[in-house]
């Protein structure tokens, strides 16, 4: 039995345990992947600033996002089907999060629905919205997410059309998986997931099956993308829905300065510095890159999140150092969840946040109010020197 220490750990076990279309479905970017890779990778760039003689007893790394209390600065991402990665995965995701102290954000494209998961958890969750063709739908998602008292409205906007993912092509993905000879062979191996699968009727797009009529194939993740979603989504349709949701407003997928301005017009809560994971837009910089520019922008008049390549505590410590006020984990708790179910998401948190309480610690600080970009060493041109 494999003593976890690290999150490559639980993506080994998770490699192992999960089928590949699953797996490639997480774990992979648009077509060349660079964007993806360098998510990664650009936290290597930043330094931490060792400091001594501090004393370092009574730490916490308790914070706030959008005037939530946080256990840590972390939110579990929105991420599409990821009931398809363990067994009823977005109620054990959830229950986890709530049990660590960070919140949950479910997906539009989720597996398990939004009463699913608010029927089987007992602190508010976030909900992500895609905006679709069909504004009678949106406005019921809207109101099913009220009605579930979701605390957040988190709202994708670097998602109106997909972009390439040639793996997921070639695999064939769909919810559940067709019984294809290739899927089957897969499948004889991967019997531990085969096994809890069967044991769950939650096999489905959770909030579209049952609430659409027009849709010719809910498995494909593709095809109801290429139908549904709203190409026309601009600036007047985020004002009228966070006006329809009269609640806290999230926009994910900001990248440049210019749309983080046009988020404060339109009197966002907080938003997120994001690439979806490098699944978009392939060549576009790195979320770490791209935060400092964005902080600089915006930063003193709207709350700043950010996800993308979170890999450690130590990650998560630089991009709170730059100024985020959090940051988000995608693939990072779909590897425990795949690997070990709702104790293995527990688990990521767990190695996360150990992680960033020693390095915050061996940097001389007991608060992350104490972490700033002086705890860093940042590289002249972090960000860039581009024309
Ligand atoms: C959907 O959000 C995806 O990135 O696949």
């Amino acid at each position: 039995m494999t003593v976890i220490t690290n999150i490559q750990d639980l993506k080994d076990i998770y490699h192992r345990r999960v089928p590949k279309m699953f797996y490639d479905y997480c774990e992979s970017g648009s077509w060349t992947e660079q964007t993806f890779r360098e998510n990664t990778s650009d936290y290597d760039q930043l330094r931490l600033r060792q400091r001594v003689a501090v004393d370092m007893t009574g730490r916490s790394t308790a914070s706030e996002m959008i005037g939530q209390k946080v256990a840590m600065p972390v939110a579990l991402a929105p991420v599409g089907m990821t009931g398809m990665q363990c067994a009823d995965g977005e109620i054990k995701a959830a229950r986890a999060a709530e049990k660590f102290g960070v919140p949950f954000t479910l997906s539009t494209m989720s597996i398990c629905s939004i009463e699913d998961v608010a029927e089987n958890t007992t602190a508010p969750f976030w909900f992500q919205l895609y905006t679709m063709r069909d504004t009678g739908y949106v406005s019921r998602l809207i109101q099913r997410a009220k009605d579930a008292k979701c605390s957040a409205l988190v709202i994708t906007l670097d998602l109106q059309i997909l972009g390439q993912r040639h793996k997921d092509l070639k695999n064939g993905l769909s919810a559940p998986p067709k019984p294809t000879l290739k899927n089957m062979i897969d499948l004889s191996t991967k019997w531990g997931w085969g096994l809890e699968m069967l044991k769950t009727k939650r096999r489905f797009f959770g909030n579209i099956v049952g609430h659409v009529d027009d849709v010719s194939d809910p498995a494909s993740l593709m095809d109801w993308t290429a139908q549904q979603f709203d190409p026309t989504l601009d600036w007047d349709k985020i004002k009228q829905i966070k006006d329809e949701w009269g609640g806290k407003v999230i926009l994910k997928g900001i990248l440049d300065a210019e749309d983080a301005k046009m988020a404060l017009n339109v009197g966002a809560d907080a938003i997120i510095v994001s690439n979806h994971g490098g699944r978009q837009l392939d060549g576009a910089l790195s979320s770490i890159k791209a935060l400092p520019a964005i902080l600089d922008a915006v930063g003193d008049k709207v709350e700043v999140h950010m996800d993308g390549g979170i890999r450690s505590g130590q990650d998560i410590l630089k991009a709170v150092a730059l100024g985020a006020k959090g940051t988000y984990i995608g693939r990072t708790f779909i590897y425990g969840l795949g690997a070990m179910g709702e104790a293995g998401v527990t688990k990521a948190l767990e190695v996360l946040h150990k992680e960033m309480d020693i390095s915050m610690a061996l940097c001389g600080h007991r608060t992350m109010d104490e972490v700033s970009r002086d705890t860093l060493l940042i590289p002249k041109n972090f960000g860039g020197d581009w024309q």
